[in-house]
Protein backbone atom coordinates (compact mmCIF):
# COMPACT_ATOMS: atom_id res chain seq x y z
CA UNK A 1 0.00 0.00 0.00
CA UNK A 2 1.45 3.63 -1.19
CA UNK A 3 0.43 6.65 0.62
CA UNK A 4 -0.84 10.15 -1.00
CA UNK A 5 -1.13 13.14 1.31
CA UNK A 6 -2.88 15.94 -1.21
CA UNK A 7 -1.71 18.82 0.32
CA UNK A 8 -1.95 21.58 -2.15
CA UNK A 9 -4.90 23.97 -2.68
CA UNK A 10 -5.32 27.83 -2.01
CA UNK A 11 -6.61 27.82 1.41
CA UNK A 12 -8.45 30.86 0.67
CA UNK A 13 -11.13 30.45 3.65
CA UNK A 14 -7.91 31.10 5.86
CA UNK A 15 -6.77 34.95 4.67
CA UNK A 16 -4.26 36.10 5.53
CA UNK A 17 -2.84 33.22 7.39
CA UNK A 18 -2.50 31.53 4.17
CA UNK A 19 -0.62 34.34 2.64
CA UNK A 20 2.85 33.53 3.82
CA UNK A 21 2.76 29.44 4.54
CA UNK A 22 0.15 26.55 3.47
CA UNK A 23 -2.75 26.04 5.20
CA UNK A 24 -1.22 22.41 6.32
CA UNK A 25 1.61 23.96 7.79
CA UNK A 26 -0.39 25.98 10.45
CA UNK A 27 -0.51 24.78 13.90
CA UNK A 28 -2.69 22.81 15.08
CA UNK A 29 -1.93 23.40 18.62
CA UNK A 30 1.69 21.90 18.95
CA UNK A 31 2.41 20.93 15.57
CA UNK A 32 2.23 21.49 11.93
CA UNK A 33 -1.07 20.56 10.55
CA UNK A 34 -0.22 17.74 8.43
CA UNK A 35 1.96 15.53 11.19
CA UNK A 36 -2.17 14.52 11.68
CA UNK A 37 -2.49 13.07 8.03
CA UNK A 38 1.06 11.88 8.40
CA UNK A 39 0.44 10.08 11.12
CA UNK A 40 -2.98 8.59 10.61
CA UNK A 41 -1.09 6.48 7.10
CA UNK A 42 2.37 6.02 9.40
CA UNK A 43 0.29 4.58 11.82
CA UNK A 44 -1.06 2.27 9.20
CA UNK A 45 2.06 0.85 8.16
CA UNK A 46 2.05 2.72 4.90
CA UNK A 47 6.13 3.26 4.27
CA UNK A 48 6.27 5.46 0.97
CA UNK A 49 4.39 8.75 1.07
CA UNK A 50 3.43 10.63 -2.06
CA UNK A 51 3.14 14.53 -0.59
CA UNK A 52 1.68 16.90 -3.40
CA UNK A 53 2.17 20.02 -2.78
CA UNK A 54 1.37 23.60 -4.40
CA UNK A 55 4.12 25.22 -6.31
CA UNK A 56 4.62 28.19 -3.98
CA UNK A 57 4.97 26.11 -0.93
CA UNK A 58 7.12 22.96 -1.90
CA UNK A 59 9.99 24.54 -0.27
CA UNK A 60 8.33 25.05 3.22
CA UNK A 61 7.37 21.58 2.61
CA UNK A 62 10.88 20.09 1.89
CA UNK A 63 12.24 22.03 5.27
CA UNK A 64 9.96 20.75 7.73
CA UNK A 65 9.42 17.20 6.67
CA UNK A 66 12.80 16.44 4.27
CA UNK A 67 13.47 12.93 3.19
CA UNK A 68 11.06 11.23 5.73
CA UNK A 69 14.01 9.43 7.27
CA UNK A 70 13.16 10.94 10.31
CA UNK A 71 9.52 9.45 10.86
CA UNK A 72 10.75 6.12 9.61
CA UNK A 73 9.63 6.35 6.21
CA UNK A 74 10.26 7.64 2.61
CA UNK A 75 8.83 10.84 1.08
CA UNK A 76 8.44 11.76 -2.62
CA UNK A 77 7.06 15.33 -3.25
CA UNK A 78 5.04 15.77 -6.48
CA UNK A 79 3.44 19.88 -7.45
CA UNK A 80 0.19 20.53 -8.28
CA UNK A 81 0.59 23.38 -10.41
CA UNK A 82 -3.22 24.89 -9.47
CA UNK A 83 -6.04 22.89 -8.00
CA UNK A 84 -7.85 21.32 -10.03
CA UNK A 85 -9.84 18.51 -7.61
CA UNK A 86 -9.03 15.74 -5.55
CA UNK A 87 -8.64 13.63 -8.34
CA UNK A 88 -6.24 15.19 -10.03
CA UNK A 89 -3.84 13.62 -6.91
CA UNK A 90 -4.05 9.92 -9.07
CA UNK A 91 -3.04 11.81 -12.25
CA UNK A 92 0.22 13.38 -10.87
CA UNK A 93 0.59 9.84 -8.47
CA UNK A 94 0.66 7.57 -11.75
CA UNK A 95 4.68 6.45 -11.58
CA UNK A 96 4.56 6.98 -7.78
CA UNK A 97 1.50 4.32 -7.54
CA UNK A 98 2.53 1.85 -10.31
CA UNK A 99 0.68 -1.13 -9.72
CA UNK A 100 0.56 -0.88 -6.09
CA UNK A 101 -2.66 -0.40 -4.17
CA UNK A 102 -3.05 3.52 -2.56
CA UNK A 103 -4.43 5.55 0.46
CA UNK A 104 -5.12 8.96 -0.30
CA UNK A 105 -5.39 11.53 2.44
CA UNK A 106 -6.23 15.19 2.44
CA UNK A 107 -3.85 17.31 3.91
CA UNK A 108 -6.00 19.58 6.28
CA UNK A 109 -7.96 16.20 7.46
CA UNK A 110 -7.79 15.22 11.31
CA UNK A 111 -8.93 11.76 12.52
CA UNK A 112 -8.59 10.15 15.90
CA UNK A 113 -8.89 6.53 14.79
CA UNK A 114 -6.62 4.47 14.24
CA UNK A 115 -7.11 2.64 10.47
CA UNK A 116 -5.05 0.03 10.34
CA UNK A 117 -7.43 -2.81 10.18
CA UNK A 118 -9.47 -1.18 7.49
CA UNK A 119 -6.20 -0.04 5.32
CA UNK A 120 -4.32 -3.64 5.86
CA UNK A 121 -7.18 -5.88 5.30
CA UNK A 122 -8.24 -3.88 1.24
CA UNK A 123 -8.35 -6.31 -1.18
CA UNK A 124 -9.04 -4.37 -4.03
CA UNK A 125 -11.44 -1.88 -5.55
CA UNK A 126 -12.58 1.38 -3.65
CA UNK A 127 -12.74 2.46 0.13
CA UNK A 128 -14.71 5.56 1.42
CA UNK A 129 -14.88 6.55 5.40
CA UNK A 130 -17.72 8.01 5.98
CA UNK A 131 -19.16 10.07 8.82
CA UNK A 132 -22.59 11.36 10.31
CA UNK A 133 -22.56 15.20 10.24
CA UNK A 134 -25.41 17.79 10.69
CA UNK A 135 -24.07 19.77 7.59
CA UNK A 136 -23.85 16.67 5.07
CA UNK A 137 -24.56 19.17 2.19
CA UNK A 138 -21.51 20.45 2.33
CA UNK A 139 -19.35 17.29 1.49
CA UNK A 140 -19.53 14.23 -0.72
CA UNK A 141 -22.60 12.16 0.76
CA UNK A 142 -23.36 8.11 0.87
CA UNK A 143 -26.59 6.75 0.98
CA UNK A 144 -26.98 3.38 2.42
CA UNK A 145 -29.29 0.87 1.03
CA UNK A 146 -31.30 -1.95 3.84
CA UNK A 147 -28.03 -4.11 3.88
CA UNK A 148 -25.89 -1.68 4.63
CA UNK A 149 -24.16 -1.50 1.03
CA UNK A 150 -23.83 2.07 -0.65
CA UNK A 151 -26.76 3.03 -2.82
CA UNK A 152 -25.77 6.51 -4.05
CA UNK A 153 -23.18 8.56 -3.60
CA UNK A 154 -23.61 12.26 -4.92
CA UNK A 155 -21.75 15.50 -4.55
CA UNK A 156 -22.72 18.08 -2.31
CA UNK A 157 -26.69 17.11 -2.68
CA UNK A 158 -28.77 20.57 -2.44
CA UNK A 159 -31.79 17.81 -1.26
CA UNK A 160 -31.38 15.67 1.98
CA UNK A 161 -30.35 12.16 1.03
CA UNK A 162 -28.32 11.33 4.26
CA UNK A 163 -26.12 12.28 7.19
CA UNK A 164 -23.05 10.04 6.18
CA UNK A 165 -20.36 12.57 4.53
CA UNK A 166 -17.33 11.30 2.75
CA UNK A 167 -14.27 12.19 4.73
CA UNK A 168 -10.95 12.56 3.55
CA UNK A 169 -9.70 9.56 3.25
CA UNK A 170 -10.02 6.92 0.53
CA UNK A 171 -8.36 3.68 -0.68
CA UNK A 172 -8.01 2.64 -3.90
CA UNK A 173 -6.41 -0.22 -6.67
CA UNK A 174 -3.92 0.52 -9.20
CA UNK A 175 -6.99 1.26 -11.47
CA UNK A 176 -7.84 4.40 -9.82
CA UNK A 177 -5.07 6.07 -12.41
CA UNK A 178 -6.74 5.24 -15.57
CA UNK A 179 -10.39 5.88 -14.04
CA UNK A 180 -8.93 9.66 -13.30
CA UNK A 181 -8.02 9.68 -16.64
CA UNK A 182 -11.19 9.05 -17.93
CA UNK A 183 -13.56 11.27 -15.99
CA UNK A 184 -13.99 14.96 -16.89
CA UNK A 185 -13.75 18.11 -15.23
CA UNK A 186 -17.37 18.84 -13.05
CA UNK A 187 -18.90 22.46 -13.73
CA UNK A 188 -16.52 24.02 -11.31
CA UNK A 189 -13.61 22.97 -13.39
CA UNK A 190 -12.92 20.50 -10.84
CA UNK A 191 -11.97 16.59 -11.42
CA UNK A 192 -14.35 15.11 -8.58
CA UNK A 193 -13.19 12.25 -6.61
CA UNK A 194 -16.78 11.37 -6.08
CA UNK A 195 -16.80 10.61 -10.00
CA UNK A 196 -14.20 8.13 -9.39
CA UNK A 197 -15.69 6.94 -6.81
CA UNK A 198 -19.32 6.13 -8.44
CA UNK A 199 -16.59 4.25 -11.39
CA UNK A 200 -16.21 1.67 -8.22
CA UNK A 201 -19.99 1.87 -6.91
CA UNK A 202 -20.97 0.98 -10.79
CA UNK A 203 -18.94 -2.03 -10.46
CA UNK A 204 -20.16 -3.04 -7.26
CA UNK A 205 -16.93 -2.24 -5.73
CA UNK A 206 -17.16 0.23 -3.80
CA UNK A 207 -16.94 -0.15 0.28
CA UNK A 208 -17.63 2.16 3.05
CA UNK A 209 -16.50 2.08 6.74
CA UNK A 210 -17.86 4.07 9.26
CA UNK A 211 -15.45 6.51 11.19
CA UNK A 212 -16.17 6.23 15.07
CA UNK A 213 -13.89 8.38 16.66
CA UNK A 214 -13.24 12.47 15.88
CA UNK A 215 -12.91 13.68 12.23
CA UNK A 216 -11.86 17.54 12.16
CA UNK A 217 -11.62 19.38 9.22
CA UNK A 218 -8.87 22.23 9.76
CA UNK A 219 -10.24 24.61 6.81
CA UNK A 220 -11.71 27.48 8.51
CA UNK A 221 -11.21 29.68 11.30
CA UNK A 222 -13.86 28.46 13.03
CA UNK A 223 -12.84 24.59 12.39
CA UNK A 224 -9.35 25.30 12.96
CA UNK A 225 -9.71 27.02 16.59
CA UNK A 226 -11.85 23.76 16.89
CA UNK A 227 -9.34 21.43 16.40
CA UNK A 228 -6.77 23.46 18.47
CA UNK A 229 -8.55 22.98 21.10
CA UNK A 230 -9.61 18.98 20.35
CA UNK A 231 -5.71 18.07 19.90
CA UNK A 232 -4.59 19.58 22.97
CA UNK A 233 -6.91 17.99 24.99
CA UNK A 234 -7.35 14.37 22.72
CA UNK A 235 -4.68 13.95 20.09
CA UNK A 236 -1.57 15.55 21.05
CA UNK A 237 0.01 12.58 23.37
CA UNK A 238 -1.16 10.17 20.97
CA UNK A 239 1.28 11.12 18.42
CA UNK A 240 4.35 9.22 17.76
CA UNK A 241 6.29 12.20 16.53
P1 LIG B 1 -10.51 22.61 0.13
O1 LIG B 1 -10.56 22.94 1.60
O2 LIG B 1 -11.77 22.34 -0.56
O3 LIG B 1 -9.77 23.79 -0.65
P2 LIG B 1 -8.57 24.72 -0.21
O4 LIG B 1 -7.63 24.00 0.72
O5 LIG B 1 -7.96 25.29 -1.44
O6 LIG B 1 -9.23 25.87 0.68
P3 LIG B 1 -10.21 27.08 0.30
O7 LIG B 1 -11.52 26.46 -0.12
O8 LIG B 1 -10.32 27.83 1.60
O9 LIG B 1 -9.55 27.92 -0.78
O10 LIG B 1 -9.55 21.38 -0.10
C1 LIG B 1 -9.57 20.26 0.74
C2 LIG B 1 -8.18 19.69 0.85
O11 LIG B 1 -7.74 19.20 -0.40
C3 LIG B 1 -7.11 20.66 1.29
O12 LIG B 1 -6.20 19.93 2.12
C4 LIG B 1 -6.45 21.08 0.03
C5 LIG B 1 -6.57 19.86 -0.84
N1 LIG B 1 -6.72 20.12 -2.28
C6 LIG B 1 -5.63 19.99 -3.10
O13 LIG B 1 -4.52 19.72 -2.64
N2 LIG B 1 -5.80 20.14 -4.44
C7 LIG B 1 -7.00 20.43 -5.00
O14 LIG B 1 -7.08 20.54 -6.24
C8 LIG B 1 -8.13 20.60 -4.12
C9 LIG B 1 -9.47 20.91 -4.69
C10 LIG B 1 -7.95 20.44 -2.78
Amino acid sequence: MRGIILSGGSGSRLSPLTKITSKQLLPIYNKPMIYYPLHTLIQAGIKEILIIVAPERAGDYLNLLGSGKDFGVKFTYEIQDEPKGLAEAFLIGENFIDDEDVAMILGDNIFEDNFSKEINSFKGGGKVFVKKVPDPERFGVVKFNKEEKIETIVEKPKNWISDFAVTGLYVYDSRVVEIAKSIKPSKRGELEITDINNWYLQKSELEAAKVEGLWLDAGTFDSLLAAQNVAKEKLADKMSF
